[in-house]
């Protein structure tokens, strides 16, 4: 099979492509610049060059494209999954932990609210909305670069006792540059000094047209302190979602991208998981980048036991032997043999990297650029 081009190769490696091109010359090999090239001659050039090569079509990837390729009857409706963004002390936290709290139903109280990365709720209406949290002051952590490709919709707050600010506008290009929904929040309308027009004012400039101004992006003025406007705004998400139209399968092994994971000293390793689709089960075998495991135990963010979760709902897992890195994908596997190879093949991949002063590159980088 052929990887990239002779012109992809040369800007992954930071060189012109006419070095490519003459090193390739030198050691016999006549390629053009949009010549796609197989492992081999990958190898060797970049070698040239002084880098190493990794490929890694992985079990996840190969899990990822039959994700793709689900036949249209098995597949069924899911959950929004919602990433709330926007610059420092604007109030995303806020917003959420509102969320969490209010969208508490009867049966449901009494459970300890816990902070981990992700939690499902149901709205006044009755329909579910996942929200991943994400880590407040970094700007744009690697969380957040992968948290894009798990997130159907974004929420962007600003404060409307502040402005558009860089992080804001950081926020926006981020999730248009991922092709996800925009809708706005306009935060701290409690506030005597709040002033939405002039948040209105500063996105139009940006080119973010709101609804009400005409354009096409919705927006809500909310108070994550008061809740005013909160229930509207997720019904906007819940609207959104519907033209999107999104589906998974429930009857297949799970999919999905770890959140964050950490050693609990009572509990061993907890990793938060999302399940994208499929369904996970008590027992399942998990391979989660470098690690692996058997399913001891699910907890939802409030604690409460869960027996299967599927698509669309994060949990918080026991069972792992170590703790993947947030963004990892995970994927259930059928023989925990196969499972517990793989995961030693890569932490001692991992180990040797770290040794090794060598540049890298590897195809999970290259797959980007095409
Ligand atoms: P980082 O995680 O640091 O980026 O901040 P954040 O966006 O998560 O903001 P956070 O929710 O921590 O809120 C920052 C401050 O604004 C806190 O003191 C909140 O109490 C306050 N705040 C958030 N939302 C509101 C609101 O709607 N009204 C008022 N009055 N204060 C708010
Ligand atoms: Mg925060």
């Amino acid at each position: 099979t052929e990887f990239i081009s002779a012109n992809d190769l040369s800007s992954l490696m930071d060189v012109s492509v006419n070095e490519v091109i003459k090193v390739c010359m030198q050691l016999g090999m006549f390629v053009s610049i949009n010549q796609r090239l197989d492992a081999e001659a990958i190898t060797i050039i970049a070698d040239e060059f002084g880098y190493d090569v990794e490929f890694m079509t992985t079990e996840e990837e190969q899990a990822l494209e039959e994700m793709q390729e689900e036949n249209e009857e098995d597949l069924v409706e899911r959950a929004p999954i919602v990433t709330i963004m926007g610059h420092v002390d604007h109030g995303k936290t806020s917003l959420l932990d509102y969320i969490r709290n209010a969208n508490v139903t009867a049966g449901e109280a009494g459970g300890i609210t816990q902070h981990i990365g992700a939690y499902k709720v149901k709205t006044e209406s009755g329909r579910n909305i996942t929200f991943l949290d994400t880590p407040g002051h970094e700007a744009f952590t690697a969380m957040r670069a992968r948290g894009a490709k798990v997130t159907d919709v974004v929420i962007i707050v600003v404060a409307a006792d502040d402005a558009v600010m860089p992080q804001t506008k950081e926020a926006i290009n981020h999730a248009q540059a991922a092709g996800v929904p925009i809708i706005i929040a306009i935060n701290k309308v409690d506030k005597p000094s709040a002033n939405p027009d002039k948040i209105r004012e500063e996105l139009s400039q940006m080119n973010i047209l709101v609804e009400e101004w005409g354009g096409k992006y919705q927006s809500q003025e909310v108070s994550a302190k008061s809740g005013l406007g909160v229930e509207d705004l997720l019904e906007k998400v819940l609207l959104e979602a519907e033209l999107l139209e999104l589906k998974a399968n429930p009857e297949r092994h799970a999919i999905g991208t770890v959140i964050e994971a950490s050693l609990d000293k009572g509990r061993g390793y907890v990793a938060t998981m999302l399940v994208q689709t499929g369904t996970m089960q008590i027992g399942d075998v998990v391979l989660a980048g470098s690690h692996y495991g058997r399913v001891k135990a699910m907890t939802d963010h409030r604690g409460r036991k869960m027996k299967e979760a599927g698509p669309a709902t994060p949990v918080q897992l026991l069972g792992l032997d170590g703790a993947p890195q947030a963004g990892d994908k995970f994927v259930v596997m059928d023989s925990e043999r196969e499972a517990r190879e793989i995961a030693s093949n890569r932490s001692q991949m991992q180990r040797e990297q770290s040794l090794r002063t060598r540049k890298h590159i590897t195809l999970d980088e290259i797959g980007r650029r095409l």
